[in-house]
């Protein structure tokens, strides 16, 4: 499974990426936000991180002010890493004319807010790239939110549906295992879930104990 960071943090984008182990990442309006810098500053900088899929949110509603406004987001990306660009677009009617208008144009496009497997049918015959159910938020209603991914991935691979399938609102690390075992392509994961699934405190005990151990051996 690939493992995406779900953020538009730079120190942890580039802490996380060091580890090895993120393939791409994704950001959206809240993410950009709470970082407190322009959008135009970040942009650049996340894709001179990681060579993988960065997905930048429009915030049009209507399809061709989506097209647009997916054009202009790609425009400010250097062209170097202009094949890393997926645009997110909201799972609505409008957002599916985008995507069918994007894939023509050869401009990926990851489908935001999917809440039901039928959406991301939808999505994935509109030519999405990538479908983003949100899991978290399904829980958060007491839905059971990997429900919906276990669908899409039984629908997806009834079909040889090409678009993959990114687990979103992942809350802890059990998401991510689940999301794992179901078989997503991918995770894209926040930096604190990351690092609660880099720790186990057996680990911690181990090295402490090898470290007092190797003070007795002769050098
Ligand atoms: O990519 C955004 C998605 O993961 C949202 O997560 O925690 O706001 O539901 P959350």
């Amino acid at each position: 499974m690939k493992i995406f960071i779900d953020t538009a943090d730079l120190d942890e984008i580039k802490e996380l990426a060091s580890w090895g182990i993120i393939d791409g990442v994704t950001t959206n309006p809240t993410l950009v936000a709470k970082t407190g810098r322009s959008f135009n500053e970040i942009i650049e900088e996340i894709f001179k991180i990681v060579d993988g899929p960065i997905s930048l949110e429009v915030v049009s509603e209507k399809a061709d002010d989506m097209v647009k406004e997916a054009k202009q987001l790609v425009s400010k990306v250097s062209e170097k890493y202009r094949k890393n660009v997926a645009i997110k677009i909201p799972m609505t009617s409008e957002g599916l004319k985008a995507v069918k208008q994007l894939s023509k144009m050869g401009i990926k496009t990851n489908v935001t807010l999917v809440f039901s497997a039928n959406q991301a049918l939808l999505a994935a015959k509109a030519g999405a790239t990538y479908v983003s159910p949100f899991i978290g938020r399904l829980d958060d209603i007491g839905q059971e939110g990997m429900q919906i991914v276990e669908e899409i991935m039984e629908i997806f691979c009834n079909y040889d549906i090409e678009t993959e399938v990114i687990v979103a609102s992942i809350r802890h690390p059990i998401h991510v295992i689940q999301a794992a075992r179901i078989g997503a392509d991918i995770a894209t994961v926040p930096p604190s879930v990351l690092r609660k699934m880099v720790k186990h405190s057996l680990t911690d005990v181990g090295i402490k104990r090898f470290l007092e151990d190797w003070e007795k051996v002769k050098k």
